[in-house]
C-alpha cells in the first residue's frame, strides 16, 4: 500500500517522508521532484504559466505514483485540491495528513523558498489565508498527525504506530479481530499464520469483487453472490454448500467471507452448517460490517416473514478489517455504518462520541478500533445475548419499527439514526437523561449526513410497530435508553402515550 503524506506548506512532508521510507525500506517519491524530472521544468517555471497549468501536470504525475506499490510519496500542499485526484488517491492509498499551526509553519518555511504560492514578502498572511481556505480539505482525511513540538523522527514514529495492526480478542467466542492498513493485500500469508492450511473458498458479492478483488491477490476458488439483502435466503445456503463441495471444501476447510454484512451473514451461516460446521474468516468491507456485523458471532438468513429468523451463533475464528477497504464504499453506505458507530460511541465510549462531535470525521485506525471495541466488550461480557448485549439495541426499537412501517424501503442505518433521536427524547421525557442529551445526539447524526426525522409516517402506526419487535419480553416493549453519553439503561418499559410522543417527534 502506498503512503501519501499530505498537509500545508512547511509541515515537513518531504523530510518526514524520506525518514519514513528509510525506516520502512520503501521507495521514496517527492512529487515536486518527480514533476521537475518528468517535465524538465522547475515548479517555479510551471507556476509562471499559472496555477492551473501546474495543477494539471501535478495531477498526472500524482496518478502515476498512485498505482499498486509500496511507495512513500510526499505530495505538494495543493495536490489534492482537485476532487477527482483526491477521490482517486484515497480510493486505495493511505493518506496521512500532517498538521501544525500557522506560527510553526512560518518558522519552518523561512523565506518561502521554492514554494510559489507563499513566496511573497508577507509569508504569514499568505500562508494564513491558504490555511483558512483549505481547512476543510486538510481536515477531511481520517489520519491526522500533529507535528508541532515533535521532531521529524518522532512524527515518523507516530505514523509507524498508525501502520501497526491492532488485535482485539474475544476469548469467549474464540474470535480475534485484527485491524490494520493493507491487510487485504496480505490476507493469504495472514491466514497461513493463523493456522489455516486446509482448502479455502472465498465468498463475496459482485460489487465487492469489482472493487477489491484485484487487491486481494488470492488464488482461491471464489463464489460471487448477487449484492443486497435479497440474497439472504435459505436457497442461497443450499447453493453455497453445493459449490463448497464442488470446490473441494472439507471439514478441515475454511470459508472466507469478503464483503458487507450480507456476505458475512450468508457465508457465516453456510460455514456454520456445512458438514455440521467448518471454520470461517470474516473480512468485512463495509463500515457496518467492520464495527457491527462481523463482531459477535451471529450469522443467518431471512425468511419471507422477517429478517434474520434463521441462523446460528458461529463466530469466525478471525476477522480482518482493513480501513482502506472503505475507500470504495458508496457514500450512503458509509453513512449507514456511521449510525452504528454513533450508537457504539453513545452506549460505551464517551471519548469517541466527543471526537465525533469535535471533528465531524471518522475512519482512522484508532476510530475503527474504538468503535469495534465497544461491541467487543459487550459481546465478551454476554456472548449469547442474555443481558448486557441488549445495550446494542439502543435506537433499534423505534428504528426497527420505522423499517417495518416503511416496508423495509428505508436503509437500516438511516432508521437507526432516527430511532436514536426518538429514543433519546423519550429518555429525557422519562427523566432518565438530562435535558440536552437528545440535541447532542441529533447534532452528531446530522453531521454525518444521516436523517433525524422520518417524513410522512403515521406516529400511531409507528408506535404499534414497536410492540411487534421480536426483542420484546413477555409482551411488554423494553427500551434501551441513553442516560448519558456512554451509559444506557436497559429494560425500560414505557407507557404507550410516552412511546407515541417520541414517535410523533420524529415524523415530519
Ligand atoms: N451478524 C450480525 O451480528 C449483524 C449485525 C448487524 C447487521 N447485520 C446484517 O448486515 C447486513 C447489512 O450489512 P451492510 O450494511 O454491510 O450491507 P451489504 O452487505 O449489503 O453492503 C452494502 C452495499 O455495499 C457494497 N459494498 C460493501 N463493501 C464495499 C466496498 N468496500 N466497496 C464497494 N462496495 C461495497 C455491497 O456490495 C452492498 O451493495 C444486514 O443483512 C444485517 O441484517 C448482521
Ligand atoms: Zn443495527
Amino acid at each position: 500500500v502506498n503512503i501519501f503524506l499530505y498537509g500545508p506548506p512547511g509541515v515537513g512532508k518531504s523530510t518526514v517522508g524520506r525518514i519514513l521510507a528509510g525506516r520502512l525500506q520503501r521507495e521514496f517519491v517527492d512529487l515536486d521532484d518527480l514533476i521537475v524530472q518528468r517535465t524538465g521544468r522547475t515548479i517555479g517555471a510551471w507556476f509562471c504559466d499559472g496555477e492551473a497549468a501546474f495543477r494539471a501536470v501535478e495531477a498526472t504525475v500524482c496518478r502515476e505514483v498512485a498505482g499498486p506499490g509500496n511507495r512513500v510519496v510526499a505530495l505538494g500542499a495543493g495536490a489534492l485540491l482537485d476532487p477527482a485526484t483526491r477521490a482517486e488517491i484515497t480510493r486505495d492509498n493511505l493518506v496521512v495528513c500532517l498538521r501544525a499551526e500557522l506560527a510553526t509553519l512560518v518558522s519552518r518555511l523561512g523565506d518561502g523558498g521554492a514554494r510559489p504560492l507563499v513566496a511573497t514578502a508577507d509569508v504569514p498572511s499568505a500562508l494564513g489565508a491558504l490555511l483558512v481556505s483549505r481547512a476543510a480539505l486538510y481536515d477531511s482525511f481520517p489520519e491526522q498527525i500533529e507535528t508541532a513540538a515533535r521532531t521529524a523522527g518522532a512524527v515518523v514514529s507516530a505514523i509507524e504506530a498508525r501502520l501497526r495492526p491492532r488485535t482485539l480478542a474475544i476469548p469467549r467466542l474464540r474470535q480475534n479481530v485484527v485491524v490494520g492498513y493493507g491487510l487485504l493485500e496480505q490476507l493469504q500469508p495472514m491466514l497461513v499464520e493463523h493456522g489455516v492450511n486446509g482448502p479455502v473458498v472465498l465468498v463475496t458479492d459482485s460489487h465487492v469483487a469489482d472493487a477489491l478483488r484485484p487487491r486481494l491477490l488470492a488464488a482461491w476458488p471464489t463464489i460471487v453472490l448477487t449484492p443486497g439483502e435479497g440474497s439472504k435466503r435459505m436457497g442461497e445456503i443450499e447453493r453455497l454448500a453445493s459449490r463448497f463441495l464442488a470446490s473441494g471444501l472439507d471439514r478441515q476447510g475454511t470459508v472466507v467471507a469478503l464483503g458487507g454484512g450480507v456476505v458475512g451473514d450468508i457465508a457465516g451461516f453456510a460455514a456454520a452448517t456445512f458438514m455440521r460446521g467448518v471454520a470461517w474468516v470474516n473480512v468485512p468491507t463495509s463500515l457496518l460490517a467492520m464495527v457491527d456485523a462481523s463482531i459477535g458471532g451471529k450469522t443467518g438468513v431471512d425468511l419471507p416473514e422477517g429478517k434474520n429468523l434463521l441462523g446460528a451463533f458461529h463466530a469466525p475464528a478471525l476477522v480482518v478489517a482493513d480501513p482502506l477497504a472503505l475507500g470504495t464504499l458508496p457514500r450512503q453506505e458509509f453513512a449507514a455504518g456511521m449510525a452504528e458507530v454513533i450508537k457504539h460511541a453513545l452506549i460505551g465510549d464517551p471519548a469517541l462520541f466527543e471526537a465525533l462531535e469535535r471533528n465531524g470525521r471518522f475512519g482512522s485506525i484508532d476510530d475503527l478500533t474504538a468503535a469495534i471495541d465497544v461491541k467487543r466488550r459487550i459481546v465478551e461480557a454476554d456472548p449469547f445475548e442474555r443481558g448486557e448485549r441488549e445495550a446494542l439495541n439502543a435506537g433499534h426499537t423505534i428504528g426497527h419499527a420505522l423499517e417495518v412501517v416503511s416496508g423495509y424501503t428505508m436503509r437500516h442505518g438511516e432508521a437507526i439514526a432516527i430511532g436514536l433521536v426518538a429514543e433519546a427524547r423519550m429518555a429525557e421525557d422519562l427523566g432518565l437523561a438530562a435535558p440536552g442529551l437528545a440535541a447532542r445526539i441529533e447534532a452528531v447524526i446530522r453531521r454525518f449526513e444521516l436523517p433525524v426525522s422520518a417524513g410522512d409516517v403515521d406516529p400511531e402506526a409507528l408506535r404499534r410497530a414497536t410492540t411487534s419487535d421480536k426483542k420484546r419480553a413477555n409482551g411488554a416493549v423494553r427500551f434501551v435508553l441513553p442516560a448519558a453519553i456512554g451509559r444506557v439503561v436497559r429494560g425500560v418499559r414505557a407507557e404507550p402515550a410516552m412511546v407515541y410522543k417520541s414517535c410523533a417527534s420524529i415524523v415530519a
